[in-house]
């Protein structure tokens, strides 16, 4: 469809993450042309009235899998093909725009790393400049714990959580912070599930590390309680890696770090497996392929959740659902601001109406879910995406192919500084002494 590519959104408070001031945006050929009050333009351009709105900075989803290839199949390649890798993972960085990469401690004999891989790719994410990121759950552990479960005759969904409990979350979070910090990596952890997990990230920016944790929607919105439900595909419908926590008081707490920069940003880890598609796993909780939904609804659970129920104001809610991703993966102020030259990724939000999720109205390909029946105040009107309107009146209006790769430079200031200045300052130094001239041992070795 043809959109005018000139948009002047009117009488809006625009929402950026260090403050909020009623202006206009005028939007043209895909960019933030002008913010300021009252502003003037030809004819034309298309008005849209934000009165009694707020215009936030486009979300940026940290962490989805769309059209994975996943626990249907065994990857063909592990990371023992070291070198290779390495290499691979600097042209990335130096020449595709790729900064950051996901390391999983999880998944035995499929994904999962040694202690001492772990280290070499934290050594070379550090090398490049790049984003260390890590999915940490005990491989072992959890394999373990998936054949104790099975021998009790635990097949179904809660075998899943049972099999890998906060702890073992917690163990890998740790590790994987210990690991890094002995390279001076920043280190990203992705989907921060529990409140053991949480804790240790909190405590180790407490102390100091450059470490960042991601919750996403799902941890933020719901829980494992529903392992536990009598209808195995419900149950089933929210299974995922780390699992959704059966401590209801989990995503109160989650979001509590997350409004006090203990976490920093939100992603939902989307991962959409149709009922049919988890059934793979219905006799044996281990074949149930891991994921659940939230990239439609991430923005209006972090709202309700977040903002509605009075833990973060409208500023943190864009600094966690856009601007700190930006910066963490180098993409500031070009997208997660609303400024001028800034990119014309805006949301027309509105704080006042409400909706109930739900599977019969969601756009999703997935037929269920799992925030099904939660009432959220905040909801979209309007979302621009680079200068085009692509939702608007409950549809969506875009074609498949909008998307761009935006590839993104290595070295983010925001994670990079601190290291680098730690680099300079933090390098140990041998002592300087007088060689010993006393007596000795001397090793004899007969061959
Ligand atoms: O269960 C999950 N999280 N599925 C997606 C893959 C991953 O580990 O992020
Ligand atoms: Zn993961
Ligand atoms: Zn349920
Ligand atoms: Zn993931």
């Amino acid at each position: 469809m043809v959109q005018p590519s000139r948009i002047l959104i009117k009488g809006g408070k625009v929402v950026n993450e260090d403050c909020s001031v009623f202006s206009d945006v005028y939007i043209e050929n895909g960019k933030i042309a002008d913010v300021g009050l009252n502003l003037q333009v030809s004819a034309g351009v298309r008005v849209i009235d934000a009165t009694g709105k707020l215009v936030i900075p486009g979300g940026i989803d940290t962490h989805t899998h769309m059209e994975l290839q996943f626990m249907g199949t065994k990857a063909v390649d592990d990371f023992h093909i070291g070198t290779k890798v390495k290499k691979e993972m600097e042209t990335l960085a130096k020449e595709k725009g790729v900064n950051s990469f996901k390391m999983f401690m999880a998944y035995k004999d499929v994904f999962m790393l040694s202690d001492s891989e772990l280290h070499a790719a934290f050594t070379q994410c550090k090398d490049i400049g790049a984003v260390a990121q890590v999915h940490a759950e005990n491989g072992d552990l959890i394999a373990e714990g998936a054949k104790k479960m099975l021998s009790l005759g635990i097949t179904g969904p809660e075998g899943h959580e049972l099999c890998r409990p906060e702890e073992v979350e917690a163990e890998a979070t740790q590790r994987a912070i210990t690991i890094a910090h002995t390279v001076n990596c920043p280190l990203y952890v992705v989907h921060v599930m529990s409140k053991s997990a949480a804790k240790v990230v909190s405590s180790a920016r407490r102390d100091g590390r450059v470490v960042f944790g991601e919750p996403i929607a799902a941890g933020l919105g719901t829980d494992g309680t529903h392992y536990w439900h009598k209808e195995w595909a419900h149950a089933a419908g929210f299974v995922m890696g780390p699992p959704l926590r059966p401590d209801p008081s989990t995503p109160d707490y989650l979001m509590d770090l997350l409004a006090n920069d203990d976490l920093s940003v939100t992603g939902t880890d989307n991962c959409t497996f149709s009922v049919c598609q988890k059934a793979l796993g219905k006799d044996d909780f281990t074949k149930i392929p891991n994921g659940v939904n939230g990239v439609e609804d991430r923005m209006s659970v972090i709202w309700e959740k977040g903002v509605h129920s009075g833990k973060m104001d409208e500023n943190r809610f864009v600094a966690v659902t856009s601007s700190t991703a930006a910066k963490i993966f180098n993409l500031y102020p070009q997208k997660g601001r609303i400024a001028k030259n800034s990119d014309a990724d805006v949301v027309i939000w509105d704080p006042k109406s409400t909706r109930i999720i739900s599977a019969k109205t969601h756009h999703q390909a997935v037929d269920y879910n799992i925030f099904e029946g939660m009432k959220c105040h905040g909801v979209p009107a309007v979302t621009i995406s680079r200068g085009i309107v692509v939702y608007e009146h409950g549809k969506l209006q875009v074609s498949p192919g909008h998307g761009r790769f935006i590839p993104r430079e290595p070295m983010s200031e925001f994670v990079y500084k601190r290291i680098k200045q730690r680099d300079q300052v933090g390098r140990p130094t041998a002592v300087i002494r007088d060689p010993y001239k006393g007596k000795h041992h001397s090793i004899f070795a007969f061959a």
